[in-house]
């Protein structure tokens, strides 16, 4: 019986496990163990990352029986979760948000995003202050804020969905509890969507309770199913990126003082961060519904495929010195929002939350320093990469 490497899940904080750089000069396509035995294809190379995700033989189905999902047990499909849905119930469902998250209309909460950069940097900084927890002072608060914001979900309530999204997303979760965190989140945003059919605000759950729930174009469950995705989406992957963005550039001074210079480089900057560091390191997830022939190997239909997007953006072939970061660097075209048809609908967002929060805290702070060597931060338990907490001090 042949025996499959495991799929590397330790990582160093700011680097791809290190197993992703001696596999790209191998075998193109391989498999590896991950639990029970699941054995799906891995995909390393940039092109075979491009070729795969934008192929629609590739299934997100996670119903499929022998979808590669993270752990055994792993939540099922449910409604309105249509980043594990294809055609033509993805589409039908990703098109009702398309409005809301388009560059132009993103652009727009330029204004609400600085103001939320602001108030936080000030409540870092009063009294004195001149130390802190920039996880929970920045980091988390700012993306939570703005996607509460966006959603008409109360942020008083981000203890619970807190809670609820770790007990979701946690690698090392027990089925059972991840399912009652599931239930419970969506008890609670499917009274917000009821509430909001009758009495509607200005933001996203108000304009899918009445425009789509009430006109029966979706079920109440798809638009919390909807709503759940965007929430938990929308909070914990940016804040991941931000902290790990603002390690990576403490660590590299001359890329900060590049940034100190010259502050037009901050948006080929986020991009270069958002390559460098992949924070999506479980891998994307697909299921093949044909034989399909990938750079020579034959994927057969049935069988799991885990695309590696930290290990494709630091592909050599697509960006020469993939180890560098290098804020003056083309990085476009960097996988870290996946690739076709689920490509991050949060990702206009997110690039708006990274720029504005990033370019504010180090203006602000220009002294900024961590207070804990970076080896010692504990990291992320979820499959999401990034850390704990980020002890930092200015002055
Ligand atoms: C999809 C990364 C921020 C909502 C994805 C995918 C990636 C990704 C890699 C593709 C998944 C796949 O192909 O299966 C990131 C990163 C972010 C970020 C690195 C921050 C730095 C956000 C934000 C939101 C969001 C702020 C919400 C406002 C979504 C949703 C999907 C998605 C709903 C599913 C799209 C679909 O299946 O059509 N994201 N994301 N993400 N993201 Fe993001």
């Amino acid at each position: 019986m042949t025996t499959h490497p495991p799929l590397p899940t330790i990582r160093p904080l700011l680097d791809p496990a290190p197993e992703y750089a001696n596999w790209q000069s191998g075998e193109p396509i391989r498999r590896v163990a991950i639990w029970g035995d699941h054995t799906p294809w891995l995909i390393t190379r940039y092109e075979d990352a491009r070729t795969i995700l934008a192929d629609p033989r590739f299934s997100a189905d996670a119903n499929h029986p022998a979808f590669p999902h993270t752990r055994p047990g792993a939540p099922p499909q449910a409604p309105g979760l249509f980043h594990q849905m294809d055609p033509p119930d993805h589409t039908r469902l990703r098109r009702m948000l398309i409005p809301d998250f388009t560059f132009r209309r993103i652009e727009q909460l330029d204004g609400a995003i600085q103001r939320i950069c602001d108030d936080l940097l000030d409540a870092m900084t009063a009294g004195g202050a001149t130390e802190a927890d920039l996880v929970a002072s920045y980091a988390l608060p700012l993306p939570t804020l703005a996607i509460c914001e966006l959603l008409g979900v109360p942020y008083k309530d981000r203890g619970f969905f807190r809670a609820k999204s770790s007990a979701l997303t946690s690698v090392a979760g027990n089925p059972a509890e991840a399912m009652a965190a599931r239930m419970a989140l969506y008890g609670y945003l499917r009274a917000l969507v009821e509430r909001r059919v009758g009495d509607p605000a200005d933001d996203l759950v108000s304009r899918l309770a009445t425009e789509r729930v009430a006109t029966g174009e979706a079920t109440p469950e798809e638009a919390t199913g909807m709503i759940s995705l965007l929430l938990l989406a929308g909070h914990e992957t940016t804040a991941n990126m931000f902290s790990l963005a603002v390690v990576a550039l403490l660590e590299n001074r001359a890329q900060l003082d590049a940034l100190h210079a010259d502050d037009s480089l901050w948006p080929s900057a986020v991009e270069e961060l958002l390559r460098h560091l992949t924070v999506i390191h479980s891998g994307i997830r697909r299921i093949a519904t044909e034989d399909v022939e990938v750079s020579g190997v034959r994927i057969g239909a049935g069988e799991g495929v885990i695309v590696a997007l930290q290990a494709a953006n630091r592909d050599p072939s697509a960006y020469p010195d993939p180890d560098v970061l290098d804020a003056r660097r083309d990085a476009s075209g960097h996988l870290a929002f996946g690739h076709g048809l689920h490509q991050c609908i949060g990702q206009s967002l997110a690039r708006a939350e990274l720029r504005l929060g990033l370019s504010t805290l180090f203006r602000t702070l220009p002294t900024l320093r961590l207070t804990a060597s970076p080896d010692s931060l504990a990291l992320s338990t979820s499959t999401v990469h990034g850390v704990q907490t980020l002890p930092v001090a200015w002055r």
